[in-house]
């Protein structure tokens, strides 16, 4: 297996963006502020997603899943609702405002490709077909940095069975909405939009595949990926497609949007490795969001127990960027 290890060495966290485009802590700061101002003018952040808009509201809060367990504490819910990437809104972490321009109603999901039958399905009925609990995953970035937190929503694996894919179906590609009107980063025409990430099809129905559809016990806010993301904790964030619209089932390995921009830097993949540096940073440790931490990463996420098995024929390929 070719795995590039690299010394250890610290980056400064300026550095520590999937592009070039640096996140600067201030400005996060004074962004921050400028929404509390916004709030006691009137407008209130979406953390609550309590709004009319929500998309099967009533199935929150989901019965908990014993299964999954954290091993460390819960992000703060105000941390993680307002500390996003989500570039179709803006290219730094604070777009919780920019991202309440997202229309959630109607929202059709497409599944198709390698399918018996096509099927068209409004997001909202597709989730009431789901099998939908709650799960604690962690969540690591590929800046280095990470998250724990509790998401509600269903495994990816009964989505794949319901649309009944042909047996030569290989992978999974999953794409974003494409609405430049709605989300002005998608104006940037240098980015390849619409976001694209997939999975294998054993990847997809690996128990802790899931997509998610709320957090904290309510429906997605929109700055985290309404009305349905993907949730994959031990793959590096970028991995985790929000907002979805489509399902395709393909035999050929779809290209990502990170790869597509800097293939020598961002993999299909993307499984974490503290051993495997990224090209500019090591992955050797992570910040813990909201909590001034650094705490060493563990090899895939600390979920090597569930997911290890599904590399174990893959020595060639660059498993871990
Ligand atoms: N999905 C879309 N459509 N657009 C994005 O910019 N960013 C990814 C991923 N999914 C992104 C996306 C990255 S880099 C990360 S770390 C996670 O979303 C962040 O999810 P969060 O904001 O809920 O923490």
């Amino acid at each position: 297996m070719l795995i590039k290890r690299r010394r250890g060495w610290e980056l400064p966290e300026s550095q520590a963006t999937p592009e070039a485009v640096f996140f600067d802590r201030r400005k996060l700061l004074l962004g921050m502020g400028a929404a509390g101002i916004a709030a006691s003018a009137g407008w209130r952040p979406a953390w609550g997603a309590t709004d009319a808009a929500a998309v099967a509201a009533d199935l929150y809060p989901a019965k908990r899943n014993p299964a999954y367990e954290l091993g460390r504490d819960m992000t703060e819910e105000k941390v993680a609702t307002s500390y996003n990437n989500f570039y179709e809104f803006g290219t730094s972490k604070n777009i919780v405002k920019p991202a309440q321009a997202l229309t959630l109603k109607p929202w059709q999901v497409k599944i198709d490709g390698m399918v018996a039958k096509d099927i068209t399905i409004d997001a909202e009925d597709l989730i009431r077909k789901m099998p939908v609990d709650e799960r604690l995953y962690r969540h690591r970035c590929v800046e280095a940095w990470s998250m724990a937190v509790p998401w509600t929503g269903f495994p990816l694996r009964a989505l794949v069975d319901f649309a009944a894919p042909m047996s030569g179906a290989k992978y999974l590609k999953m794409e974003t909405f494409s609405r430049p009107q709605e989300a002005s980063g998608q104006k940037q025409f240098w980015y390849p939009w619409p976001y694209t990430e997939g999975l294998t099809i054993e990847e997809a129905r690996n128990e802790l595949a899931y997509i998610a559809t709320g957090i904290y016990g309510k429906p997605m806010p929109k700055q985290n990926g309404a009305p349905l993301r993907l949730a994959v904790p031990w793959k590096y964030g970028f991995k985790s497609v929000k907002s979805i619209v489509r399902f395709t089932f393909t035999d050929k390995r779809p290209k990502t949007f990170w790869e597509a921009l800097q293939d020598g830097e961002y993999g299909f993949w993307a499984n974490v490795n503290p051993m495997v540096a990224h090209p500019r940073w090591s992955q050797a440790t992570e910040e813990v969001i909201g909590t001034g931490k650094r705490i060493p990463t563990q090899i895939y996420n600390g979920y090597g127990e569930q997911v290890a098995e599904l590399y174990k024929n893959l020595g060639s390929e660059k498993l871990f960027m």
